[in-house]
Parts: C-alpha cells; structure tokens; sequence
C-alpha cells in the first residue's frame, strides 16, 4: 500500500467513525471496517480507533485479540481454510494441515513471503459431504489430498 492509498484508507475510516460514533457498542463494526478497508489490524490502524472512539488502546486490542475473524498480521492475495470442523477433522483435516504446510513452507496462520498465501483454519462451511474440505477465498474443495493441494496451489498461481 503506498503512502497516499494509506492516506486515504484513514480517511476512509475516519468518515465511518464519524457516522456511527457515540451509538453503543459500536467497535466490532468499526473493526470489521478497518479490517475491510486495510486488510488487516496492525497496531497504528488499532490506536487510531481507540483515539476516534475516545476508548482505551487497550480496550481495542482486547477485542481484536480475543475474535479469531480480527487478524493482525497482513493476510496474502489468497487465503486458504482449511476446515478444522468435526466431519473433516475424521477425514484427516489434520493431514491436510500438514500437507500445505509442507507445501508452502510456512506454518498455520502465517502468509508467504511473497504474500500469495495465508494459510488458516476454518469451523464447518457446510461442505462436510466433501471432507476433508477446504476453502481457498470463496471457492470450496472436497476430497482434498496431495495431489489436489498441488492443483489448487497452482490454480492460485503457488
Ligand atoms: S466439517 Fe468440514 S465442511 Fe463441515
């Protein structure tokens, strides 16, 4: 993001704050805000809400740290759920953790360096017919093995 794209993101924020300022409890849906527009919550983005909403920085940090949607860390281009929920986890979820972890040299819930993936985990999408399954963005995937984690890596250009 370059400097004046940042710019106008707080701006962007800052006209939402202003809108719905002073309603109760209104921080989750400036954080989801904040996250739409900035992709992430890094530290400077939680200060400037906490100092608009006149709330503590650390009233804003406990919240974002306590919901798992709210991410501090910038996410990549593509972001690959891995479905942790009961169905996919009989199927060997695990295994599919392991696999694209292997696949992409990078740990659960971290990005690659050249921020083309996030790799993070996901309750049941309804798909449990198909387990173990996996969503990369919006797009879902059944059945999945090694060999369709190399597909579906290489389909979102790994
Ligand atoms: S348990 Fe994985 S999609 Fe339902």
């Amino acid at each position: 993001m370059n400097p004046t794209e940042n710019h106008k993101s707080y701006d962007e924020l800052k006209e939402y704050i202003e809108k719905v300022k002073g309603n109760q409890g209104v921080l989750i849906g400036v954080l989801h805000k904040a996250q739409e527009i900035f992709g992430y919550l890094p530290v400077e983005v939680q200060k400037f809400i906490a100092y608009h909403l006149n709330l503590p920085f650390s009233q804003v940090y406990g919240v974002v740290t306590f919901y798992n949607f709210f991410s501090m860390k910038p996410k990549g281009k593509n972001v690959i759920n891995v479905c942790l929920g009961t169905a996919c986890y009989v199927k060997g979820a695990e295994r599919v953790v392991n696999d694209f972890e292997d696949a992409l040299g990078i740990k659960m819930g971290d990005t690659t360096k050249d921020m083309k993936f996030t790799l993070s985990s996901a309750r049941c999408f309804g798909a449990c017919g198909l387990a173990p399954a996996v969503m990369v963005n919006e797009e879902v995937f059944g059945n999945v093995d090694k060999k369709k984690i190399e597909q579906i890596l290489k389909q979102f250009g790994g």
